[in-house]
């Protein structure tokens, strides 16, 4: 959450800064700024309210010019989203320019000491007592980076913070404090830039020739980069060697490919994203699934005793796939829970239990947190990521990367086809591997699998059809979403993405779950969305549907197509191919997706930037 990027170099930092904090925007849109040190080496503020572009030069009338200087965009905690709290903060004498990622947890008592000895507080922020902590260092005389270094040490949480001086040579000083925010250093012909991540260094890049190496932060690690280089340091100001990596610019591209939103494109993407998830792992020539990555040898999978899935939001829907997945084909004991309350109980793991981490971002604060708890409790530890450098990725024992691409749009979309599909495929293995899942029963289910790319292509066919629904649909205030078994996970699913990007109450339920209170609910003025493909839970939830009839709600369903019977009792059927039974999650997730979007998009909401959301949940 909270997006950074800073510049060192030859060219005019205010254009780069701004294209780099507009392809980090989906962290955070509640306000933005940029301080840049002019050529005389005095430091100037711009700051709006709201997103990004409210930075445009053309809006905001001449940028101040320089080579050097760092932005921000805000996913607001500490202060309501004001100019007042708008990064960057300064301290006293605004010769510091200082931003920040994360919540430092003890900026009450630094504030009350440093306002007794004399500083003056602008913001209601806690970052801005990091400022004024640097000023403290350097009224010792400890120069800037000792003066940063000695601020990094007194703060407690995980932040990302990034800093620079009044004075043409900077330099810019970052720190990764704890596990949450990444950090990403880069240095290309004479230009050093620091962001949270990869997309903000596109705008270096285009200008120079090759692709730059860079250096991502581990927590307790500062770098200190200028236009002559960059060096690291830990957190006692001991010189460390960082490898530097190799990225490429399909690493750095976000671009929305014609299609007039990031979400409706990262919809359309599902295909290949599915496809790329199955490449190298599902053996369709052989009928087998291989999975590179997974941390256990066949042997000791045999020895598992149970497996907890772990995610929060959309990532925990798909963990709640996954235990159904699980279940039935491997035939392990399986849980699913949210990570930010498995990490507060004291959960019950051990050597013999598989923990399944799932996230987009690998950095999501209680998805981390949870997985450091599990690798205390000495369970082997698998995470399903997409990005390839996060901390999940780091802690895991192993990783199954989802390799569906930058997704962009603040609501996940390919990523949930993606972590299906590879919870899917692990299943497989699992069940294989335990003798439960036969040569041929493995070879009939990874022939299934093959159809799914397929299988959502034909659905995007009709992507259009569901503007008209949402005309007719989307007036309602309040919807019920509804299915069983793993349907029950994707409902909650299409209701997180309805409230999300439409703003209208929707909630998820088990089916079964209705006639226990929700159906008190149920007249004229609520629309219910029944999932009810054809599967064996398919009559029991068309009673459900019948219910919500005899008491006058609308109801919308997904069914399987030819399925008349079904149609006929539901005011506005959606129908899905006829498919196998453990691909319906994912069939069934694309018409709740669209029909989300479209009516998001006709109530005239920002799709790809919903309010007080952001991409990246880095704080707890
Ligand atoms: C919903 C959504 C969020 C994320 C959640 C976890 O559309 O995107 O609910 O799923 O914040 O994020 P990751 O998957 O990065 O751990």
């Amino acid at each position: 959450m909270c997006g950074i990027v800073g510049y060192v170099g030859q060219d005019d930092a205010w254009p780069i800064i701004y294209e780099g904090l507009k392809r980090l925007e989906y962290r955070g849109y509640d306000s933005a700024g940029i301080a840049v040190v002019d050529d005389t080496g005095a430091l100037h503020f711009r700051k709006t309210v709201g997103k990004v572009s409210g930075l445009d030069a053309s809006i905001l009338g001449a940028a101040p010019r320089g080579s050097l200087g760092l932005g921000h965009t805000r996913w607001a905690t500490h202060g309501a989203p004001s100019h007042a709290n708008a990064h960057p903060h300064t301290d006293c004498s605004s010769r510091v320019a200082l931003v920040h990622n994360g919540i430092v947890e003890n900026y009450l008592e630094l504030k009350r000491r440093l306002t007794a000895s004399g500083h003056v507080f602008q913001s209601e922020t806690d970052t801005e007592a990091l400022s004024h902590l640097v000023e403290e260092g350097l009224s010792l005389g400890l120069s800037f980076e000792e003066a940063f270094l000695r601020m990094g040490r007194m703060v407690k949480g995980s932040s990302a913070i990034t800093a620079t001086l009044q004075g043409e040579d900077g330099p810019i000083c970052a720190l990764r404090l704890g596990y949450a925010g990444g950090i990403v250093v880069a240095h290309h012909e004479g230009q050093g830039i620091v962001a949270s991540d990869l997309p903000a260094l596109l705008p270096v890049l285009e200008h120079g020739s090759g692709t730059p190496s860079v250096g991502f932060l581990e927590g307790g690690e500062m770098a200190v980069v200028s236009r002559d280089g960059v060096r690291y340091f830990d957190l006692d100001g001991n010189a460390i060697v960082k490898q530097p990596r190799r990225v490429s610019r399909d690493d750095v591209l976000v671009d929305k490919g014609g299609y007039r939103h990031f979400m409706l494109k990262e919809i359309m993407d599902q295909p290949q994203a599915m496809t790329a998830a199955l490449r190298d792992r599902a053996d369709f020539a052989n009928g087998r699934v291989e999975l590179p990555g997974f941390p256990l040898p066949p042997s000791a999978i045999g020895a598992l005793e149970r497996v907890v899935l772990i995610g929060c939001g959309t990532s925990l829907h798909a963990a709640q796939v996954g235990r159904h997945y699980i279940e039935r084909l491997a035939g392990i004991p399986a849980e699913a829970e949210s990570a930010s309350e498995f990490r507060y109980r004291d959960p019950l793991i051990g050597p013999r239990t598989l923990v399944v981490s799932i996230g987009q971002s690998g950095e999501t604060a209680d998805t981390v947190a949870a997985m450091h708890l599990a690798r205390e409790k000495g369970a082997t530890l698998l995470t399903i990521c997409n990005a390839e450098e996060s901390q999940a990725a780091r802690i895991a024992d192993g990783a199954l990367y989802m390799r569906a691409g930058l997704e962009v749009g603040v609501a996940s979309t390919k990523t949930f086809i993606s972590s299906l599909t590879i919870l899917h495929l692990l299943a497989i293995y699992l069940g294989h591997a335990r003798g439960r899942l036969d040569d041929a029963a493995t070879r009939r289910l990874v022939d299934e699998l093959s159809r799914g790319p397929g299988l959502i292509s034909d659905l995007l066919g009709e992507a259009d059809s569901y503007r008209d629904l949402a005309y007719r649909i989307g007036h309602y205030g309040n919807f019920l979403f509804l299915g069983r078994g793993a349907s029950a996970a994707i409902a909650a699913e299409g209701a997180l993405k309805l409230k999300e990007i439409s703003y209208i109450h929707a909630e998820g339920y088990p089916a079964g779950e209705m006639k226990h209170g929700p159906i008190a609910l149920i007249d004229p003025g609520m629309c219910t969305v029944a999932l009810a493909p054809n599967d064996v839970l398919r009559d029991k939830t068309l009673s459900n549907i019948k219910e919500v009839k005899a008491r006058h709600g609308v109801v919308v369903a997904v069914l399987t197509d030819g399925d008349d019977e079904a149609a006929s009792e539901v005011d506005y059927p959606l129908f899905i191919p006829e498919a196998p039974e453990l691909l319906q999650p994912i069939l069934t997730t694309v018409p709740l997706q669209l029909l989300s979007y479209h009516i998001a998009l006709m109530l005239g909401c920002d799709v790809d930037q919903p309010r007080n959301l952001a991409k990246s949940v880095t704080v707890e």
